[in-house]
């Protein structure tokens, strides 16, 4: 079981350091969008503390810089060096000081109880292989009255791209899905409002809420819609597909992208969930 857990999370390491130099830095900008949103909605004040967890490039980092202010600091954590570099090319890139940047892994985090007021985490949690030891960290690093805030996205997927799984089945090969056997026991739910209330709920949260985001991104081409597919987590499915089957996959990508092409684009629906949980 442990060491299947690094096995996981070495895998996933793996991933985001091969994308983090293009990590939402084309297309339709939708991480940094949600990211920004979530700071909106975890209402993070000026002069707090906040511990941003899984930060990648920073999407809900740097908003959450300008809002704490020069009183303030915000610490990003990812366990991809990749992205913790990006973060701190970013950081010189703006000139802010109140942001610190180190690679950690979410379930062992290096800081003493009680030090933030806000922990924030964008599209990091299903990732977690553990999430109820890192929860339980979550708990412990916050202060009392804090508040932890963060995204998944939603079960409902635009159903304008069903035939995205349809061909994905026709060109993976068939595996043994590991990860599933491996979670078998206790498979969460991250991806439904009530998965998420007991999720936070057994963790010990408080004043739990839970609210959706349907949001259309309009891609302006076929291309830019596929180059944007190599540049997040999605690699690791796409780098399963074999490599004399690559142009066959793209051709019929592209094929269903130009059918449903609009005068303004390419409109891809994104539903996402934020949740919010409190320490009392
Ligand atoms: C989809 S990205 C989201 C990044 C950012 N929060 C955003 O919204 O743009 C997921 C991030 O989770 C990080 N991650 C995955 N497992 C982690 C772990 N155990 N500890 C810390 N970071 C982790 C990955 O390296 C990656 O940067």
């Amino acid at each position: 079981m442990e060491d299947k857990s690094i096995e996981i999370k070495k895998d996933i390491t793996n991933i985001f350091n091969k994308v983090s130099a293009v990590f939402d830095g084309s297309g339709p900008r939708y991480f940094t969008y949600f990211g920004e949103r979530l700071v909106e909605f975890a209402d993070v004040k000026e002069g707090e503390r906040v511990l941003d967890v899984a930060s990648g490039k920073g999407a809900s980092l740097f908003s959450a810089a300008e809002k704490v202010g020069k009183s303030g600091v915000v610490t990003g954590i990812d366990i991809a060096e990749g992205m913790v570099n990006e973060i701190d090319l970013e950081m010189q890139r703006r000139g802010v000081k109140n942001v610190h940047a180190m690679v950690m892994d979410a379930e062992k985090l290096e800081f003493a109880n009680q030090t933030f007021q806000h922990i924030l985490c964008g599209f990091g949690v299903f990732f977690l292989p553990n999430y109820k030891v890192a929860f339980h960290e979550f708990m412990r690093v916050l202060k009392s009255g804090g508040r932890f805030s963060f995204t998944t996205f939603l079960r409902k997927k635009d159903e304008k791209f069903m035939w995205l799984n349809e061909l994905f089945d026709k060109y993976l090969p068939v595996f043994e899905d590991e990860l599933d056997e491996y979670q078998s026991e206790d498979i969460p739910e991250f991806d439904t409002e009530e998965g998420l209330y007991k999720i936070l709920n057994q963790a010990g949260f408080k004043n739990i809420q839970v609210i959706s985001e349907e949001k259309v991104f309009i891609y302006k081409d076929e291309q830019e819609w596929w180059d944007k597919l190599w540049t997040h987590g999605a690699i690791s499915t796409l780098e399963k597909i074999p490599k004399d089957m690559l142009e066959d996959f793209k051709s019929e990508v592209f094929e269903k992208l130009r059918e449903m092409k609009e005068a303004g684009g390419i409109p891809h629906t994104k539903s996402v969930l934020y949740a919010f949980g409190e320490k009392l």
